[in-house]
């Protein structure tokens, strides 16, 4: 990875940490960081980091196998690229909205998997989103924030003339500060309002931002074709637990209804597989693919992406699960 031209291009918005671990950017949201204390986006590491793996080497024959299915689609692993929006006031004046989107979306399509995209304001951040999407055939998840209803249902619109089959709302975006800054506002909507607004919505929809099971449960109950575990990558709400922390008791809650996504400081092969072990069905993965276009564009979301699919398939084998689908918590080691 060039991570010296990451480095130069994302300089006075990212440090390109060796671990980005959300310690040297506290508090940067705009920015790359977690808000306020950033402990939110600490938290999301360290909870990663206090859940050991159990190793067993005598179970697997041939190498494991990563191949899954999410909403429909086939992807070669669990692992998708977390919508990021907003560059040139969260990561560098040194590359455009549309390179960094089309990065994204056609290096996740070149390694059998799929990118998610942002939103936010100004306009031209779903716009570009909806543009590489549409280049790439529909292969793509555009997450879009609660805008009131006309807002909403337009974008709606153009992304379901980009050609996607699946959109994602971050509900989470009421908190997020970039969206005040920009003098715009979310409405507030409670369980009835969010299912009459689902019900509108003629693709598959997953919500992002749930970090409680009882949330979760509503979800479901309004309508939700799958859900996100996830406090924004520690951007929207100081002082929150890891995601891997709330993981399991949502998991338990689901118990299977709905397919389980979740984010926030997964940064390995093993990593990935914890998290599914806690009862994910698959990640997402935010500022490290990010960072990953700022060393070579496309090709280095491919290097990324080929490098935790390396480091996912060798943890599996030393934990004896032949596949995803093989994956539970007898891995973890309590
Ligand atoms: C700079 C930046 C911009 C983001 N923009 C969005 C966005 O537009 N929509 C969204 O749902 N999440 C957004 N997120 C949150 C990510 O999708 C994801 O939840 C988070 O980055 C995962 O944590 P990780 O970066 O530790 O992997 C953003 C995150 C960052 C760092």
């Amino acid at each position: 990875m060039n991570t010296d031209q990451a480095k130069s291009l994302m300089e006075g918005f990212c440090k390109v940490c060796p671990v980005c671990n959300g310690k040297a950017c506290a508090g940067e949201v705009p920015g790359m960081g977690g808000t306020g204390s950033g402990t939110s986006f600490v938290a999301n590491i360290e909870a990663l980091s206090a859940v050991r793996l159990k190793m067993r080497v005598l179970h697997c024959t041939s190498l494991p196998t990563t191949a899954t299915e999410l909403l429909g689609m086939k992807l070669s692993m669990p692992i998708m690229a977390a919508p990021i929006g907003g560059v040139s006031f969260n990561m560098s004046k040194k590359m455009s909205e549309e390179d960094y989107v089309e990065a994204i979306i056609n290096g996740c399509c070149a390694e059998g998997t799929v990118g998610c995209t942002g939103d936010g304001v100004p306009s031209y951040i779903h716009q570009t989103a909806f543009e590489a999407i549409k280049k790439a055939s529909g292969h793509g998840i555009p997450f879009i924030k609660p805008w009131d209803d006309q807002m909403f249902f337009d974008k709606i619109d153009a992304a379901q003339k980009a050609g996607t089959q699946v959109i994602g709302i971050d509900i989470d975006a009421i908190g997020l500060g970039t969206v005040n800054l920009m003098g715009a506002s979310i409405p507030l909507r409670g369980p009835a309002e969010m299912e009459k607004l689902l019900a509108k919505i003629p693709l598959k929809v997953i919500l992002k931002g749930i970090m409680d099971a009882e949330e979760a449960e509503t979800a479901v109950a309004i309508g939700a074709d799958a859900i996100v575990v996830s406090n924004h990558g520690g951007r929207v709400l100081d002082g929150t637990k890891g995601t891997a922390e709330v993981l399991p008791d949502i998991a338990a809650r689901i118990n299977g209804r709905v397919p389980i996504l979740v984010d926030g400081g997964i940064r390995s092969g093993s990593d990935v597989l914890k998290m599914l072990a806690l009862g994910a069905d698959a990640v997402l993965i935010g500022r490290p693919l990010g960072i990953s276009v700022f060393c070579d564009q496309e090709n280095g979301v491919r290097e990324y992406l080929q490098g935790i699919h390396k480091q996912l398939v060798q943890s599996m084998l030393l934990t004896g699960c032949k596949d995803i689908k093989s994956i539970n918590k007898s891995v973890i080691d309590f």
